[in-house]
């Protein structure tokens, strides 16, 4: 039987975001662009406008930096070492397991939604949307990101993106996580309005091309090198590495697209 995305989250938790921190450096940038109710501050009885579900919640990339911002944070996710791991890191934070396409909250119970990278990688993201819709109060906001293209003339990435197209032909049928969706038909589809698209952009050095391939295995693109034949993984990691050791000191560019979207006010 073939991995679900949950499992191979609950697989790779423990090391999930060690390598390099990707995640919690997308993580930052969104929790930044959300109009927090006191900026930095940390509010004893959290005022109207503060309420935030951060789903997928993974080690907190989001709901982390959105607590630090004031914001009264419940995390959620469905991979149980996921969750172990963040209540382990993150003592106080309140951090449930629970499945995003059936959240276990009243109608309008938050001000803020957030999901970072996650929507890409589920079976149902419209679902998803209406379920995230049904738990805002009318007029909250529901924020999240999907990864977005690479930088052109990057050849570092190049390369690497050039391997991922070639070994794709040796995946099994259905290796791939999630349902592709376009983000702005299933939140209008959803119910949403006021729908905004902007994009984040994140560098960091990578230390070498081990670092690199290292930092593959430790979230979702793992599945990729998992459903590969054991000849052609080994014969990637070979090439990746040959192709990127040369070039020197290595700087990971990716774009994320933020959406941002609100429930209507007046529920129809
Ligand atoms: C790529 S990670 C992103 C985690 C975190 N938001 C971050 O930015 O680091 C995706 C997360 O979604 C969780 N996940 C996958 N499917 C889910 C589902 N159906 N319901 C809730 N969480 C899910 C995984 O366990 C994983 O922690």
């Amino acid at each position: 039987m073939t991995e679900s995305v949950v499992e191979l989250f609950d697989r790779v938790a423990g090391r999930y975001d060690d390598v390099l921190p990707f995640f919690a450096g997308f993580g930052r940038l969104v929790a930044g662009r959300l109009p927090a109710p006191k900026p930095g501050s940390r509010l004893p009885a959290p005022k109207p406008g503060s309420r935030l579900l951060d789903i997928g919640a993974g080690r907190g990339a989001i709901a982390v930096p959105a607590r630090a911002r004031g914001f009264e944070v419940t995390a959620t996710d469905a991979a149980p070492a996921m969750v172990a791991r963040l209540r382990d890191e993150q003592p106080g934070l309140d951090v449930r397991l629970m499945d995003a396409a059936g959240l276990d909250f009243p109608d309008d119970s938050f001000d803020v939604v957030t999901a970072g990278l996650t929507m890409h990688i589920l079976d149902d993201a419209e679902a998803v949307s209406r379920e995230v819709r049904r738990v805002l109060r009318p007029g909250g906001l529901f924020a999240f990101t999907t990864p977005g293209r690479v930088p052109e003339g990057f050849k570092f990435a190049d390369g690497a993106n050039a391997l991922f197209a070639e070994f794709a032909s040796y995946l099994p049928p259905q290796g791939s996580m999630g349902a592709p969706f376009d983000e702005i038909e299933t939140l209008t589809a959803a119910g949403f309005e006021q729908i905004r698209e902007t994009d984040l952009r994140l560098e960091l050095p990578v230390a070498d091309a081990e670092t690199f391939w290292q930092w593959f295995q430790t979230h979702g693109t793992r599945k990729f090198f998992d459903d590969l034949p054991p000849a052609r993984r080994a014969d990637f990691r070979r090439r990746l590495i040959d192709d990127l050791t040369p070039r020197g000191p290595l700087v990971l560019r990716r774009y994320a697209w933020l959406y941002q979207a609100r429930k209507p006010a007046q529920q129809p």
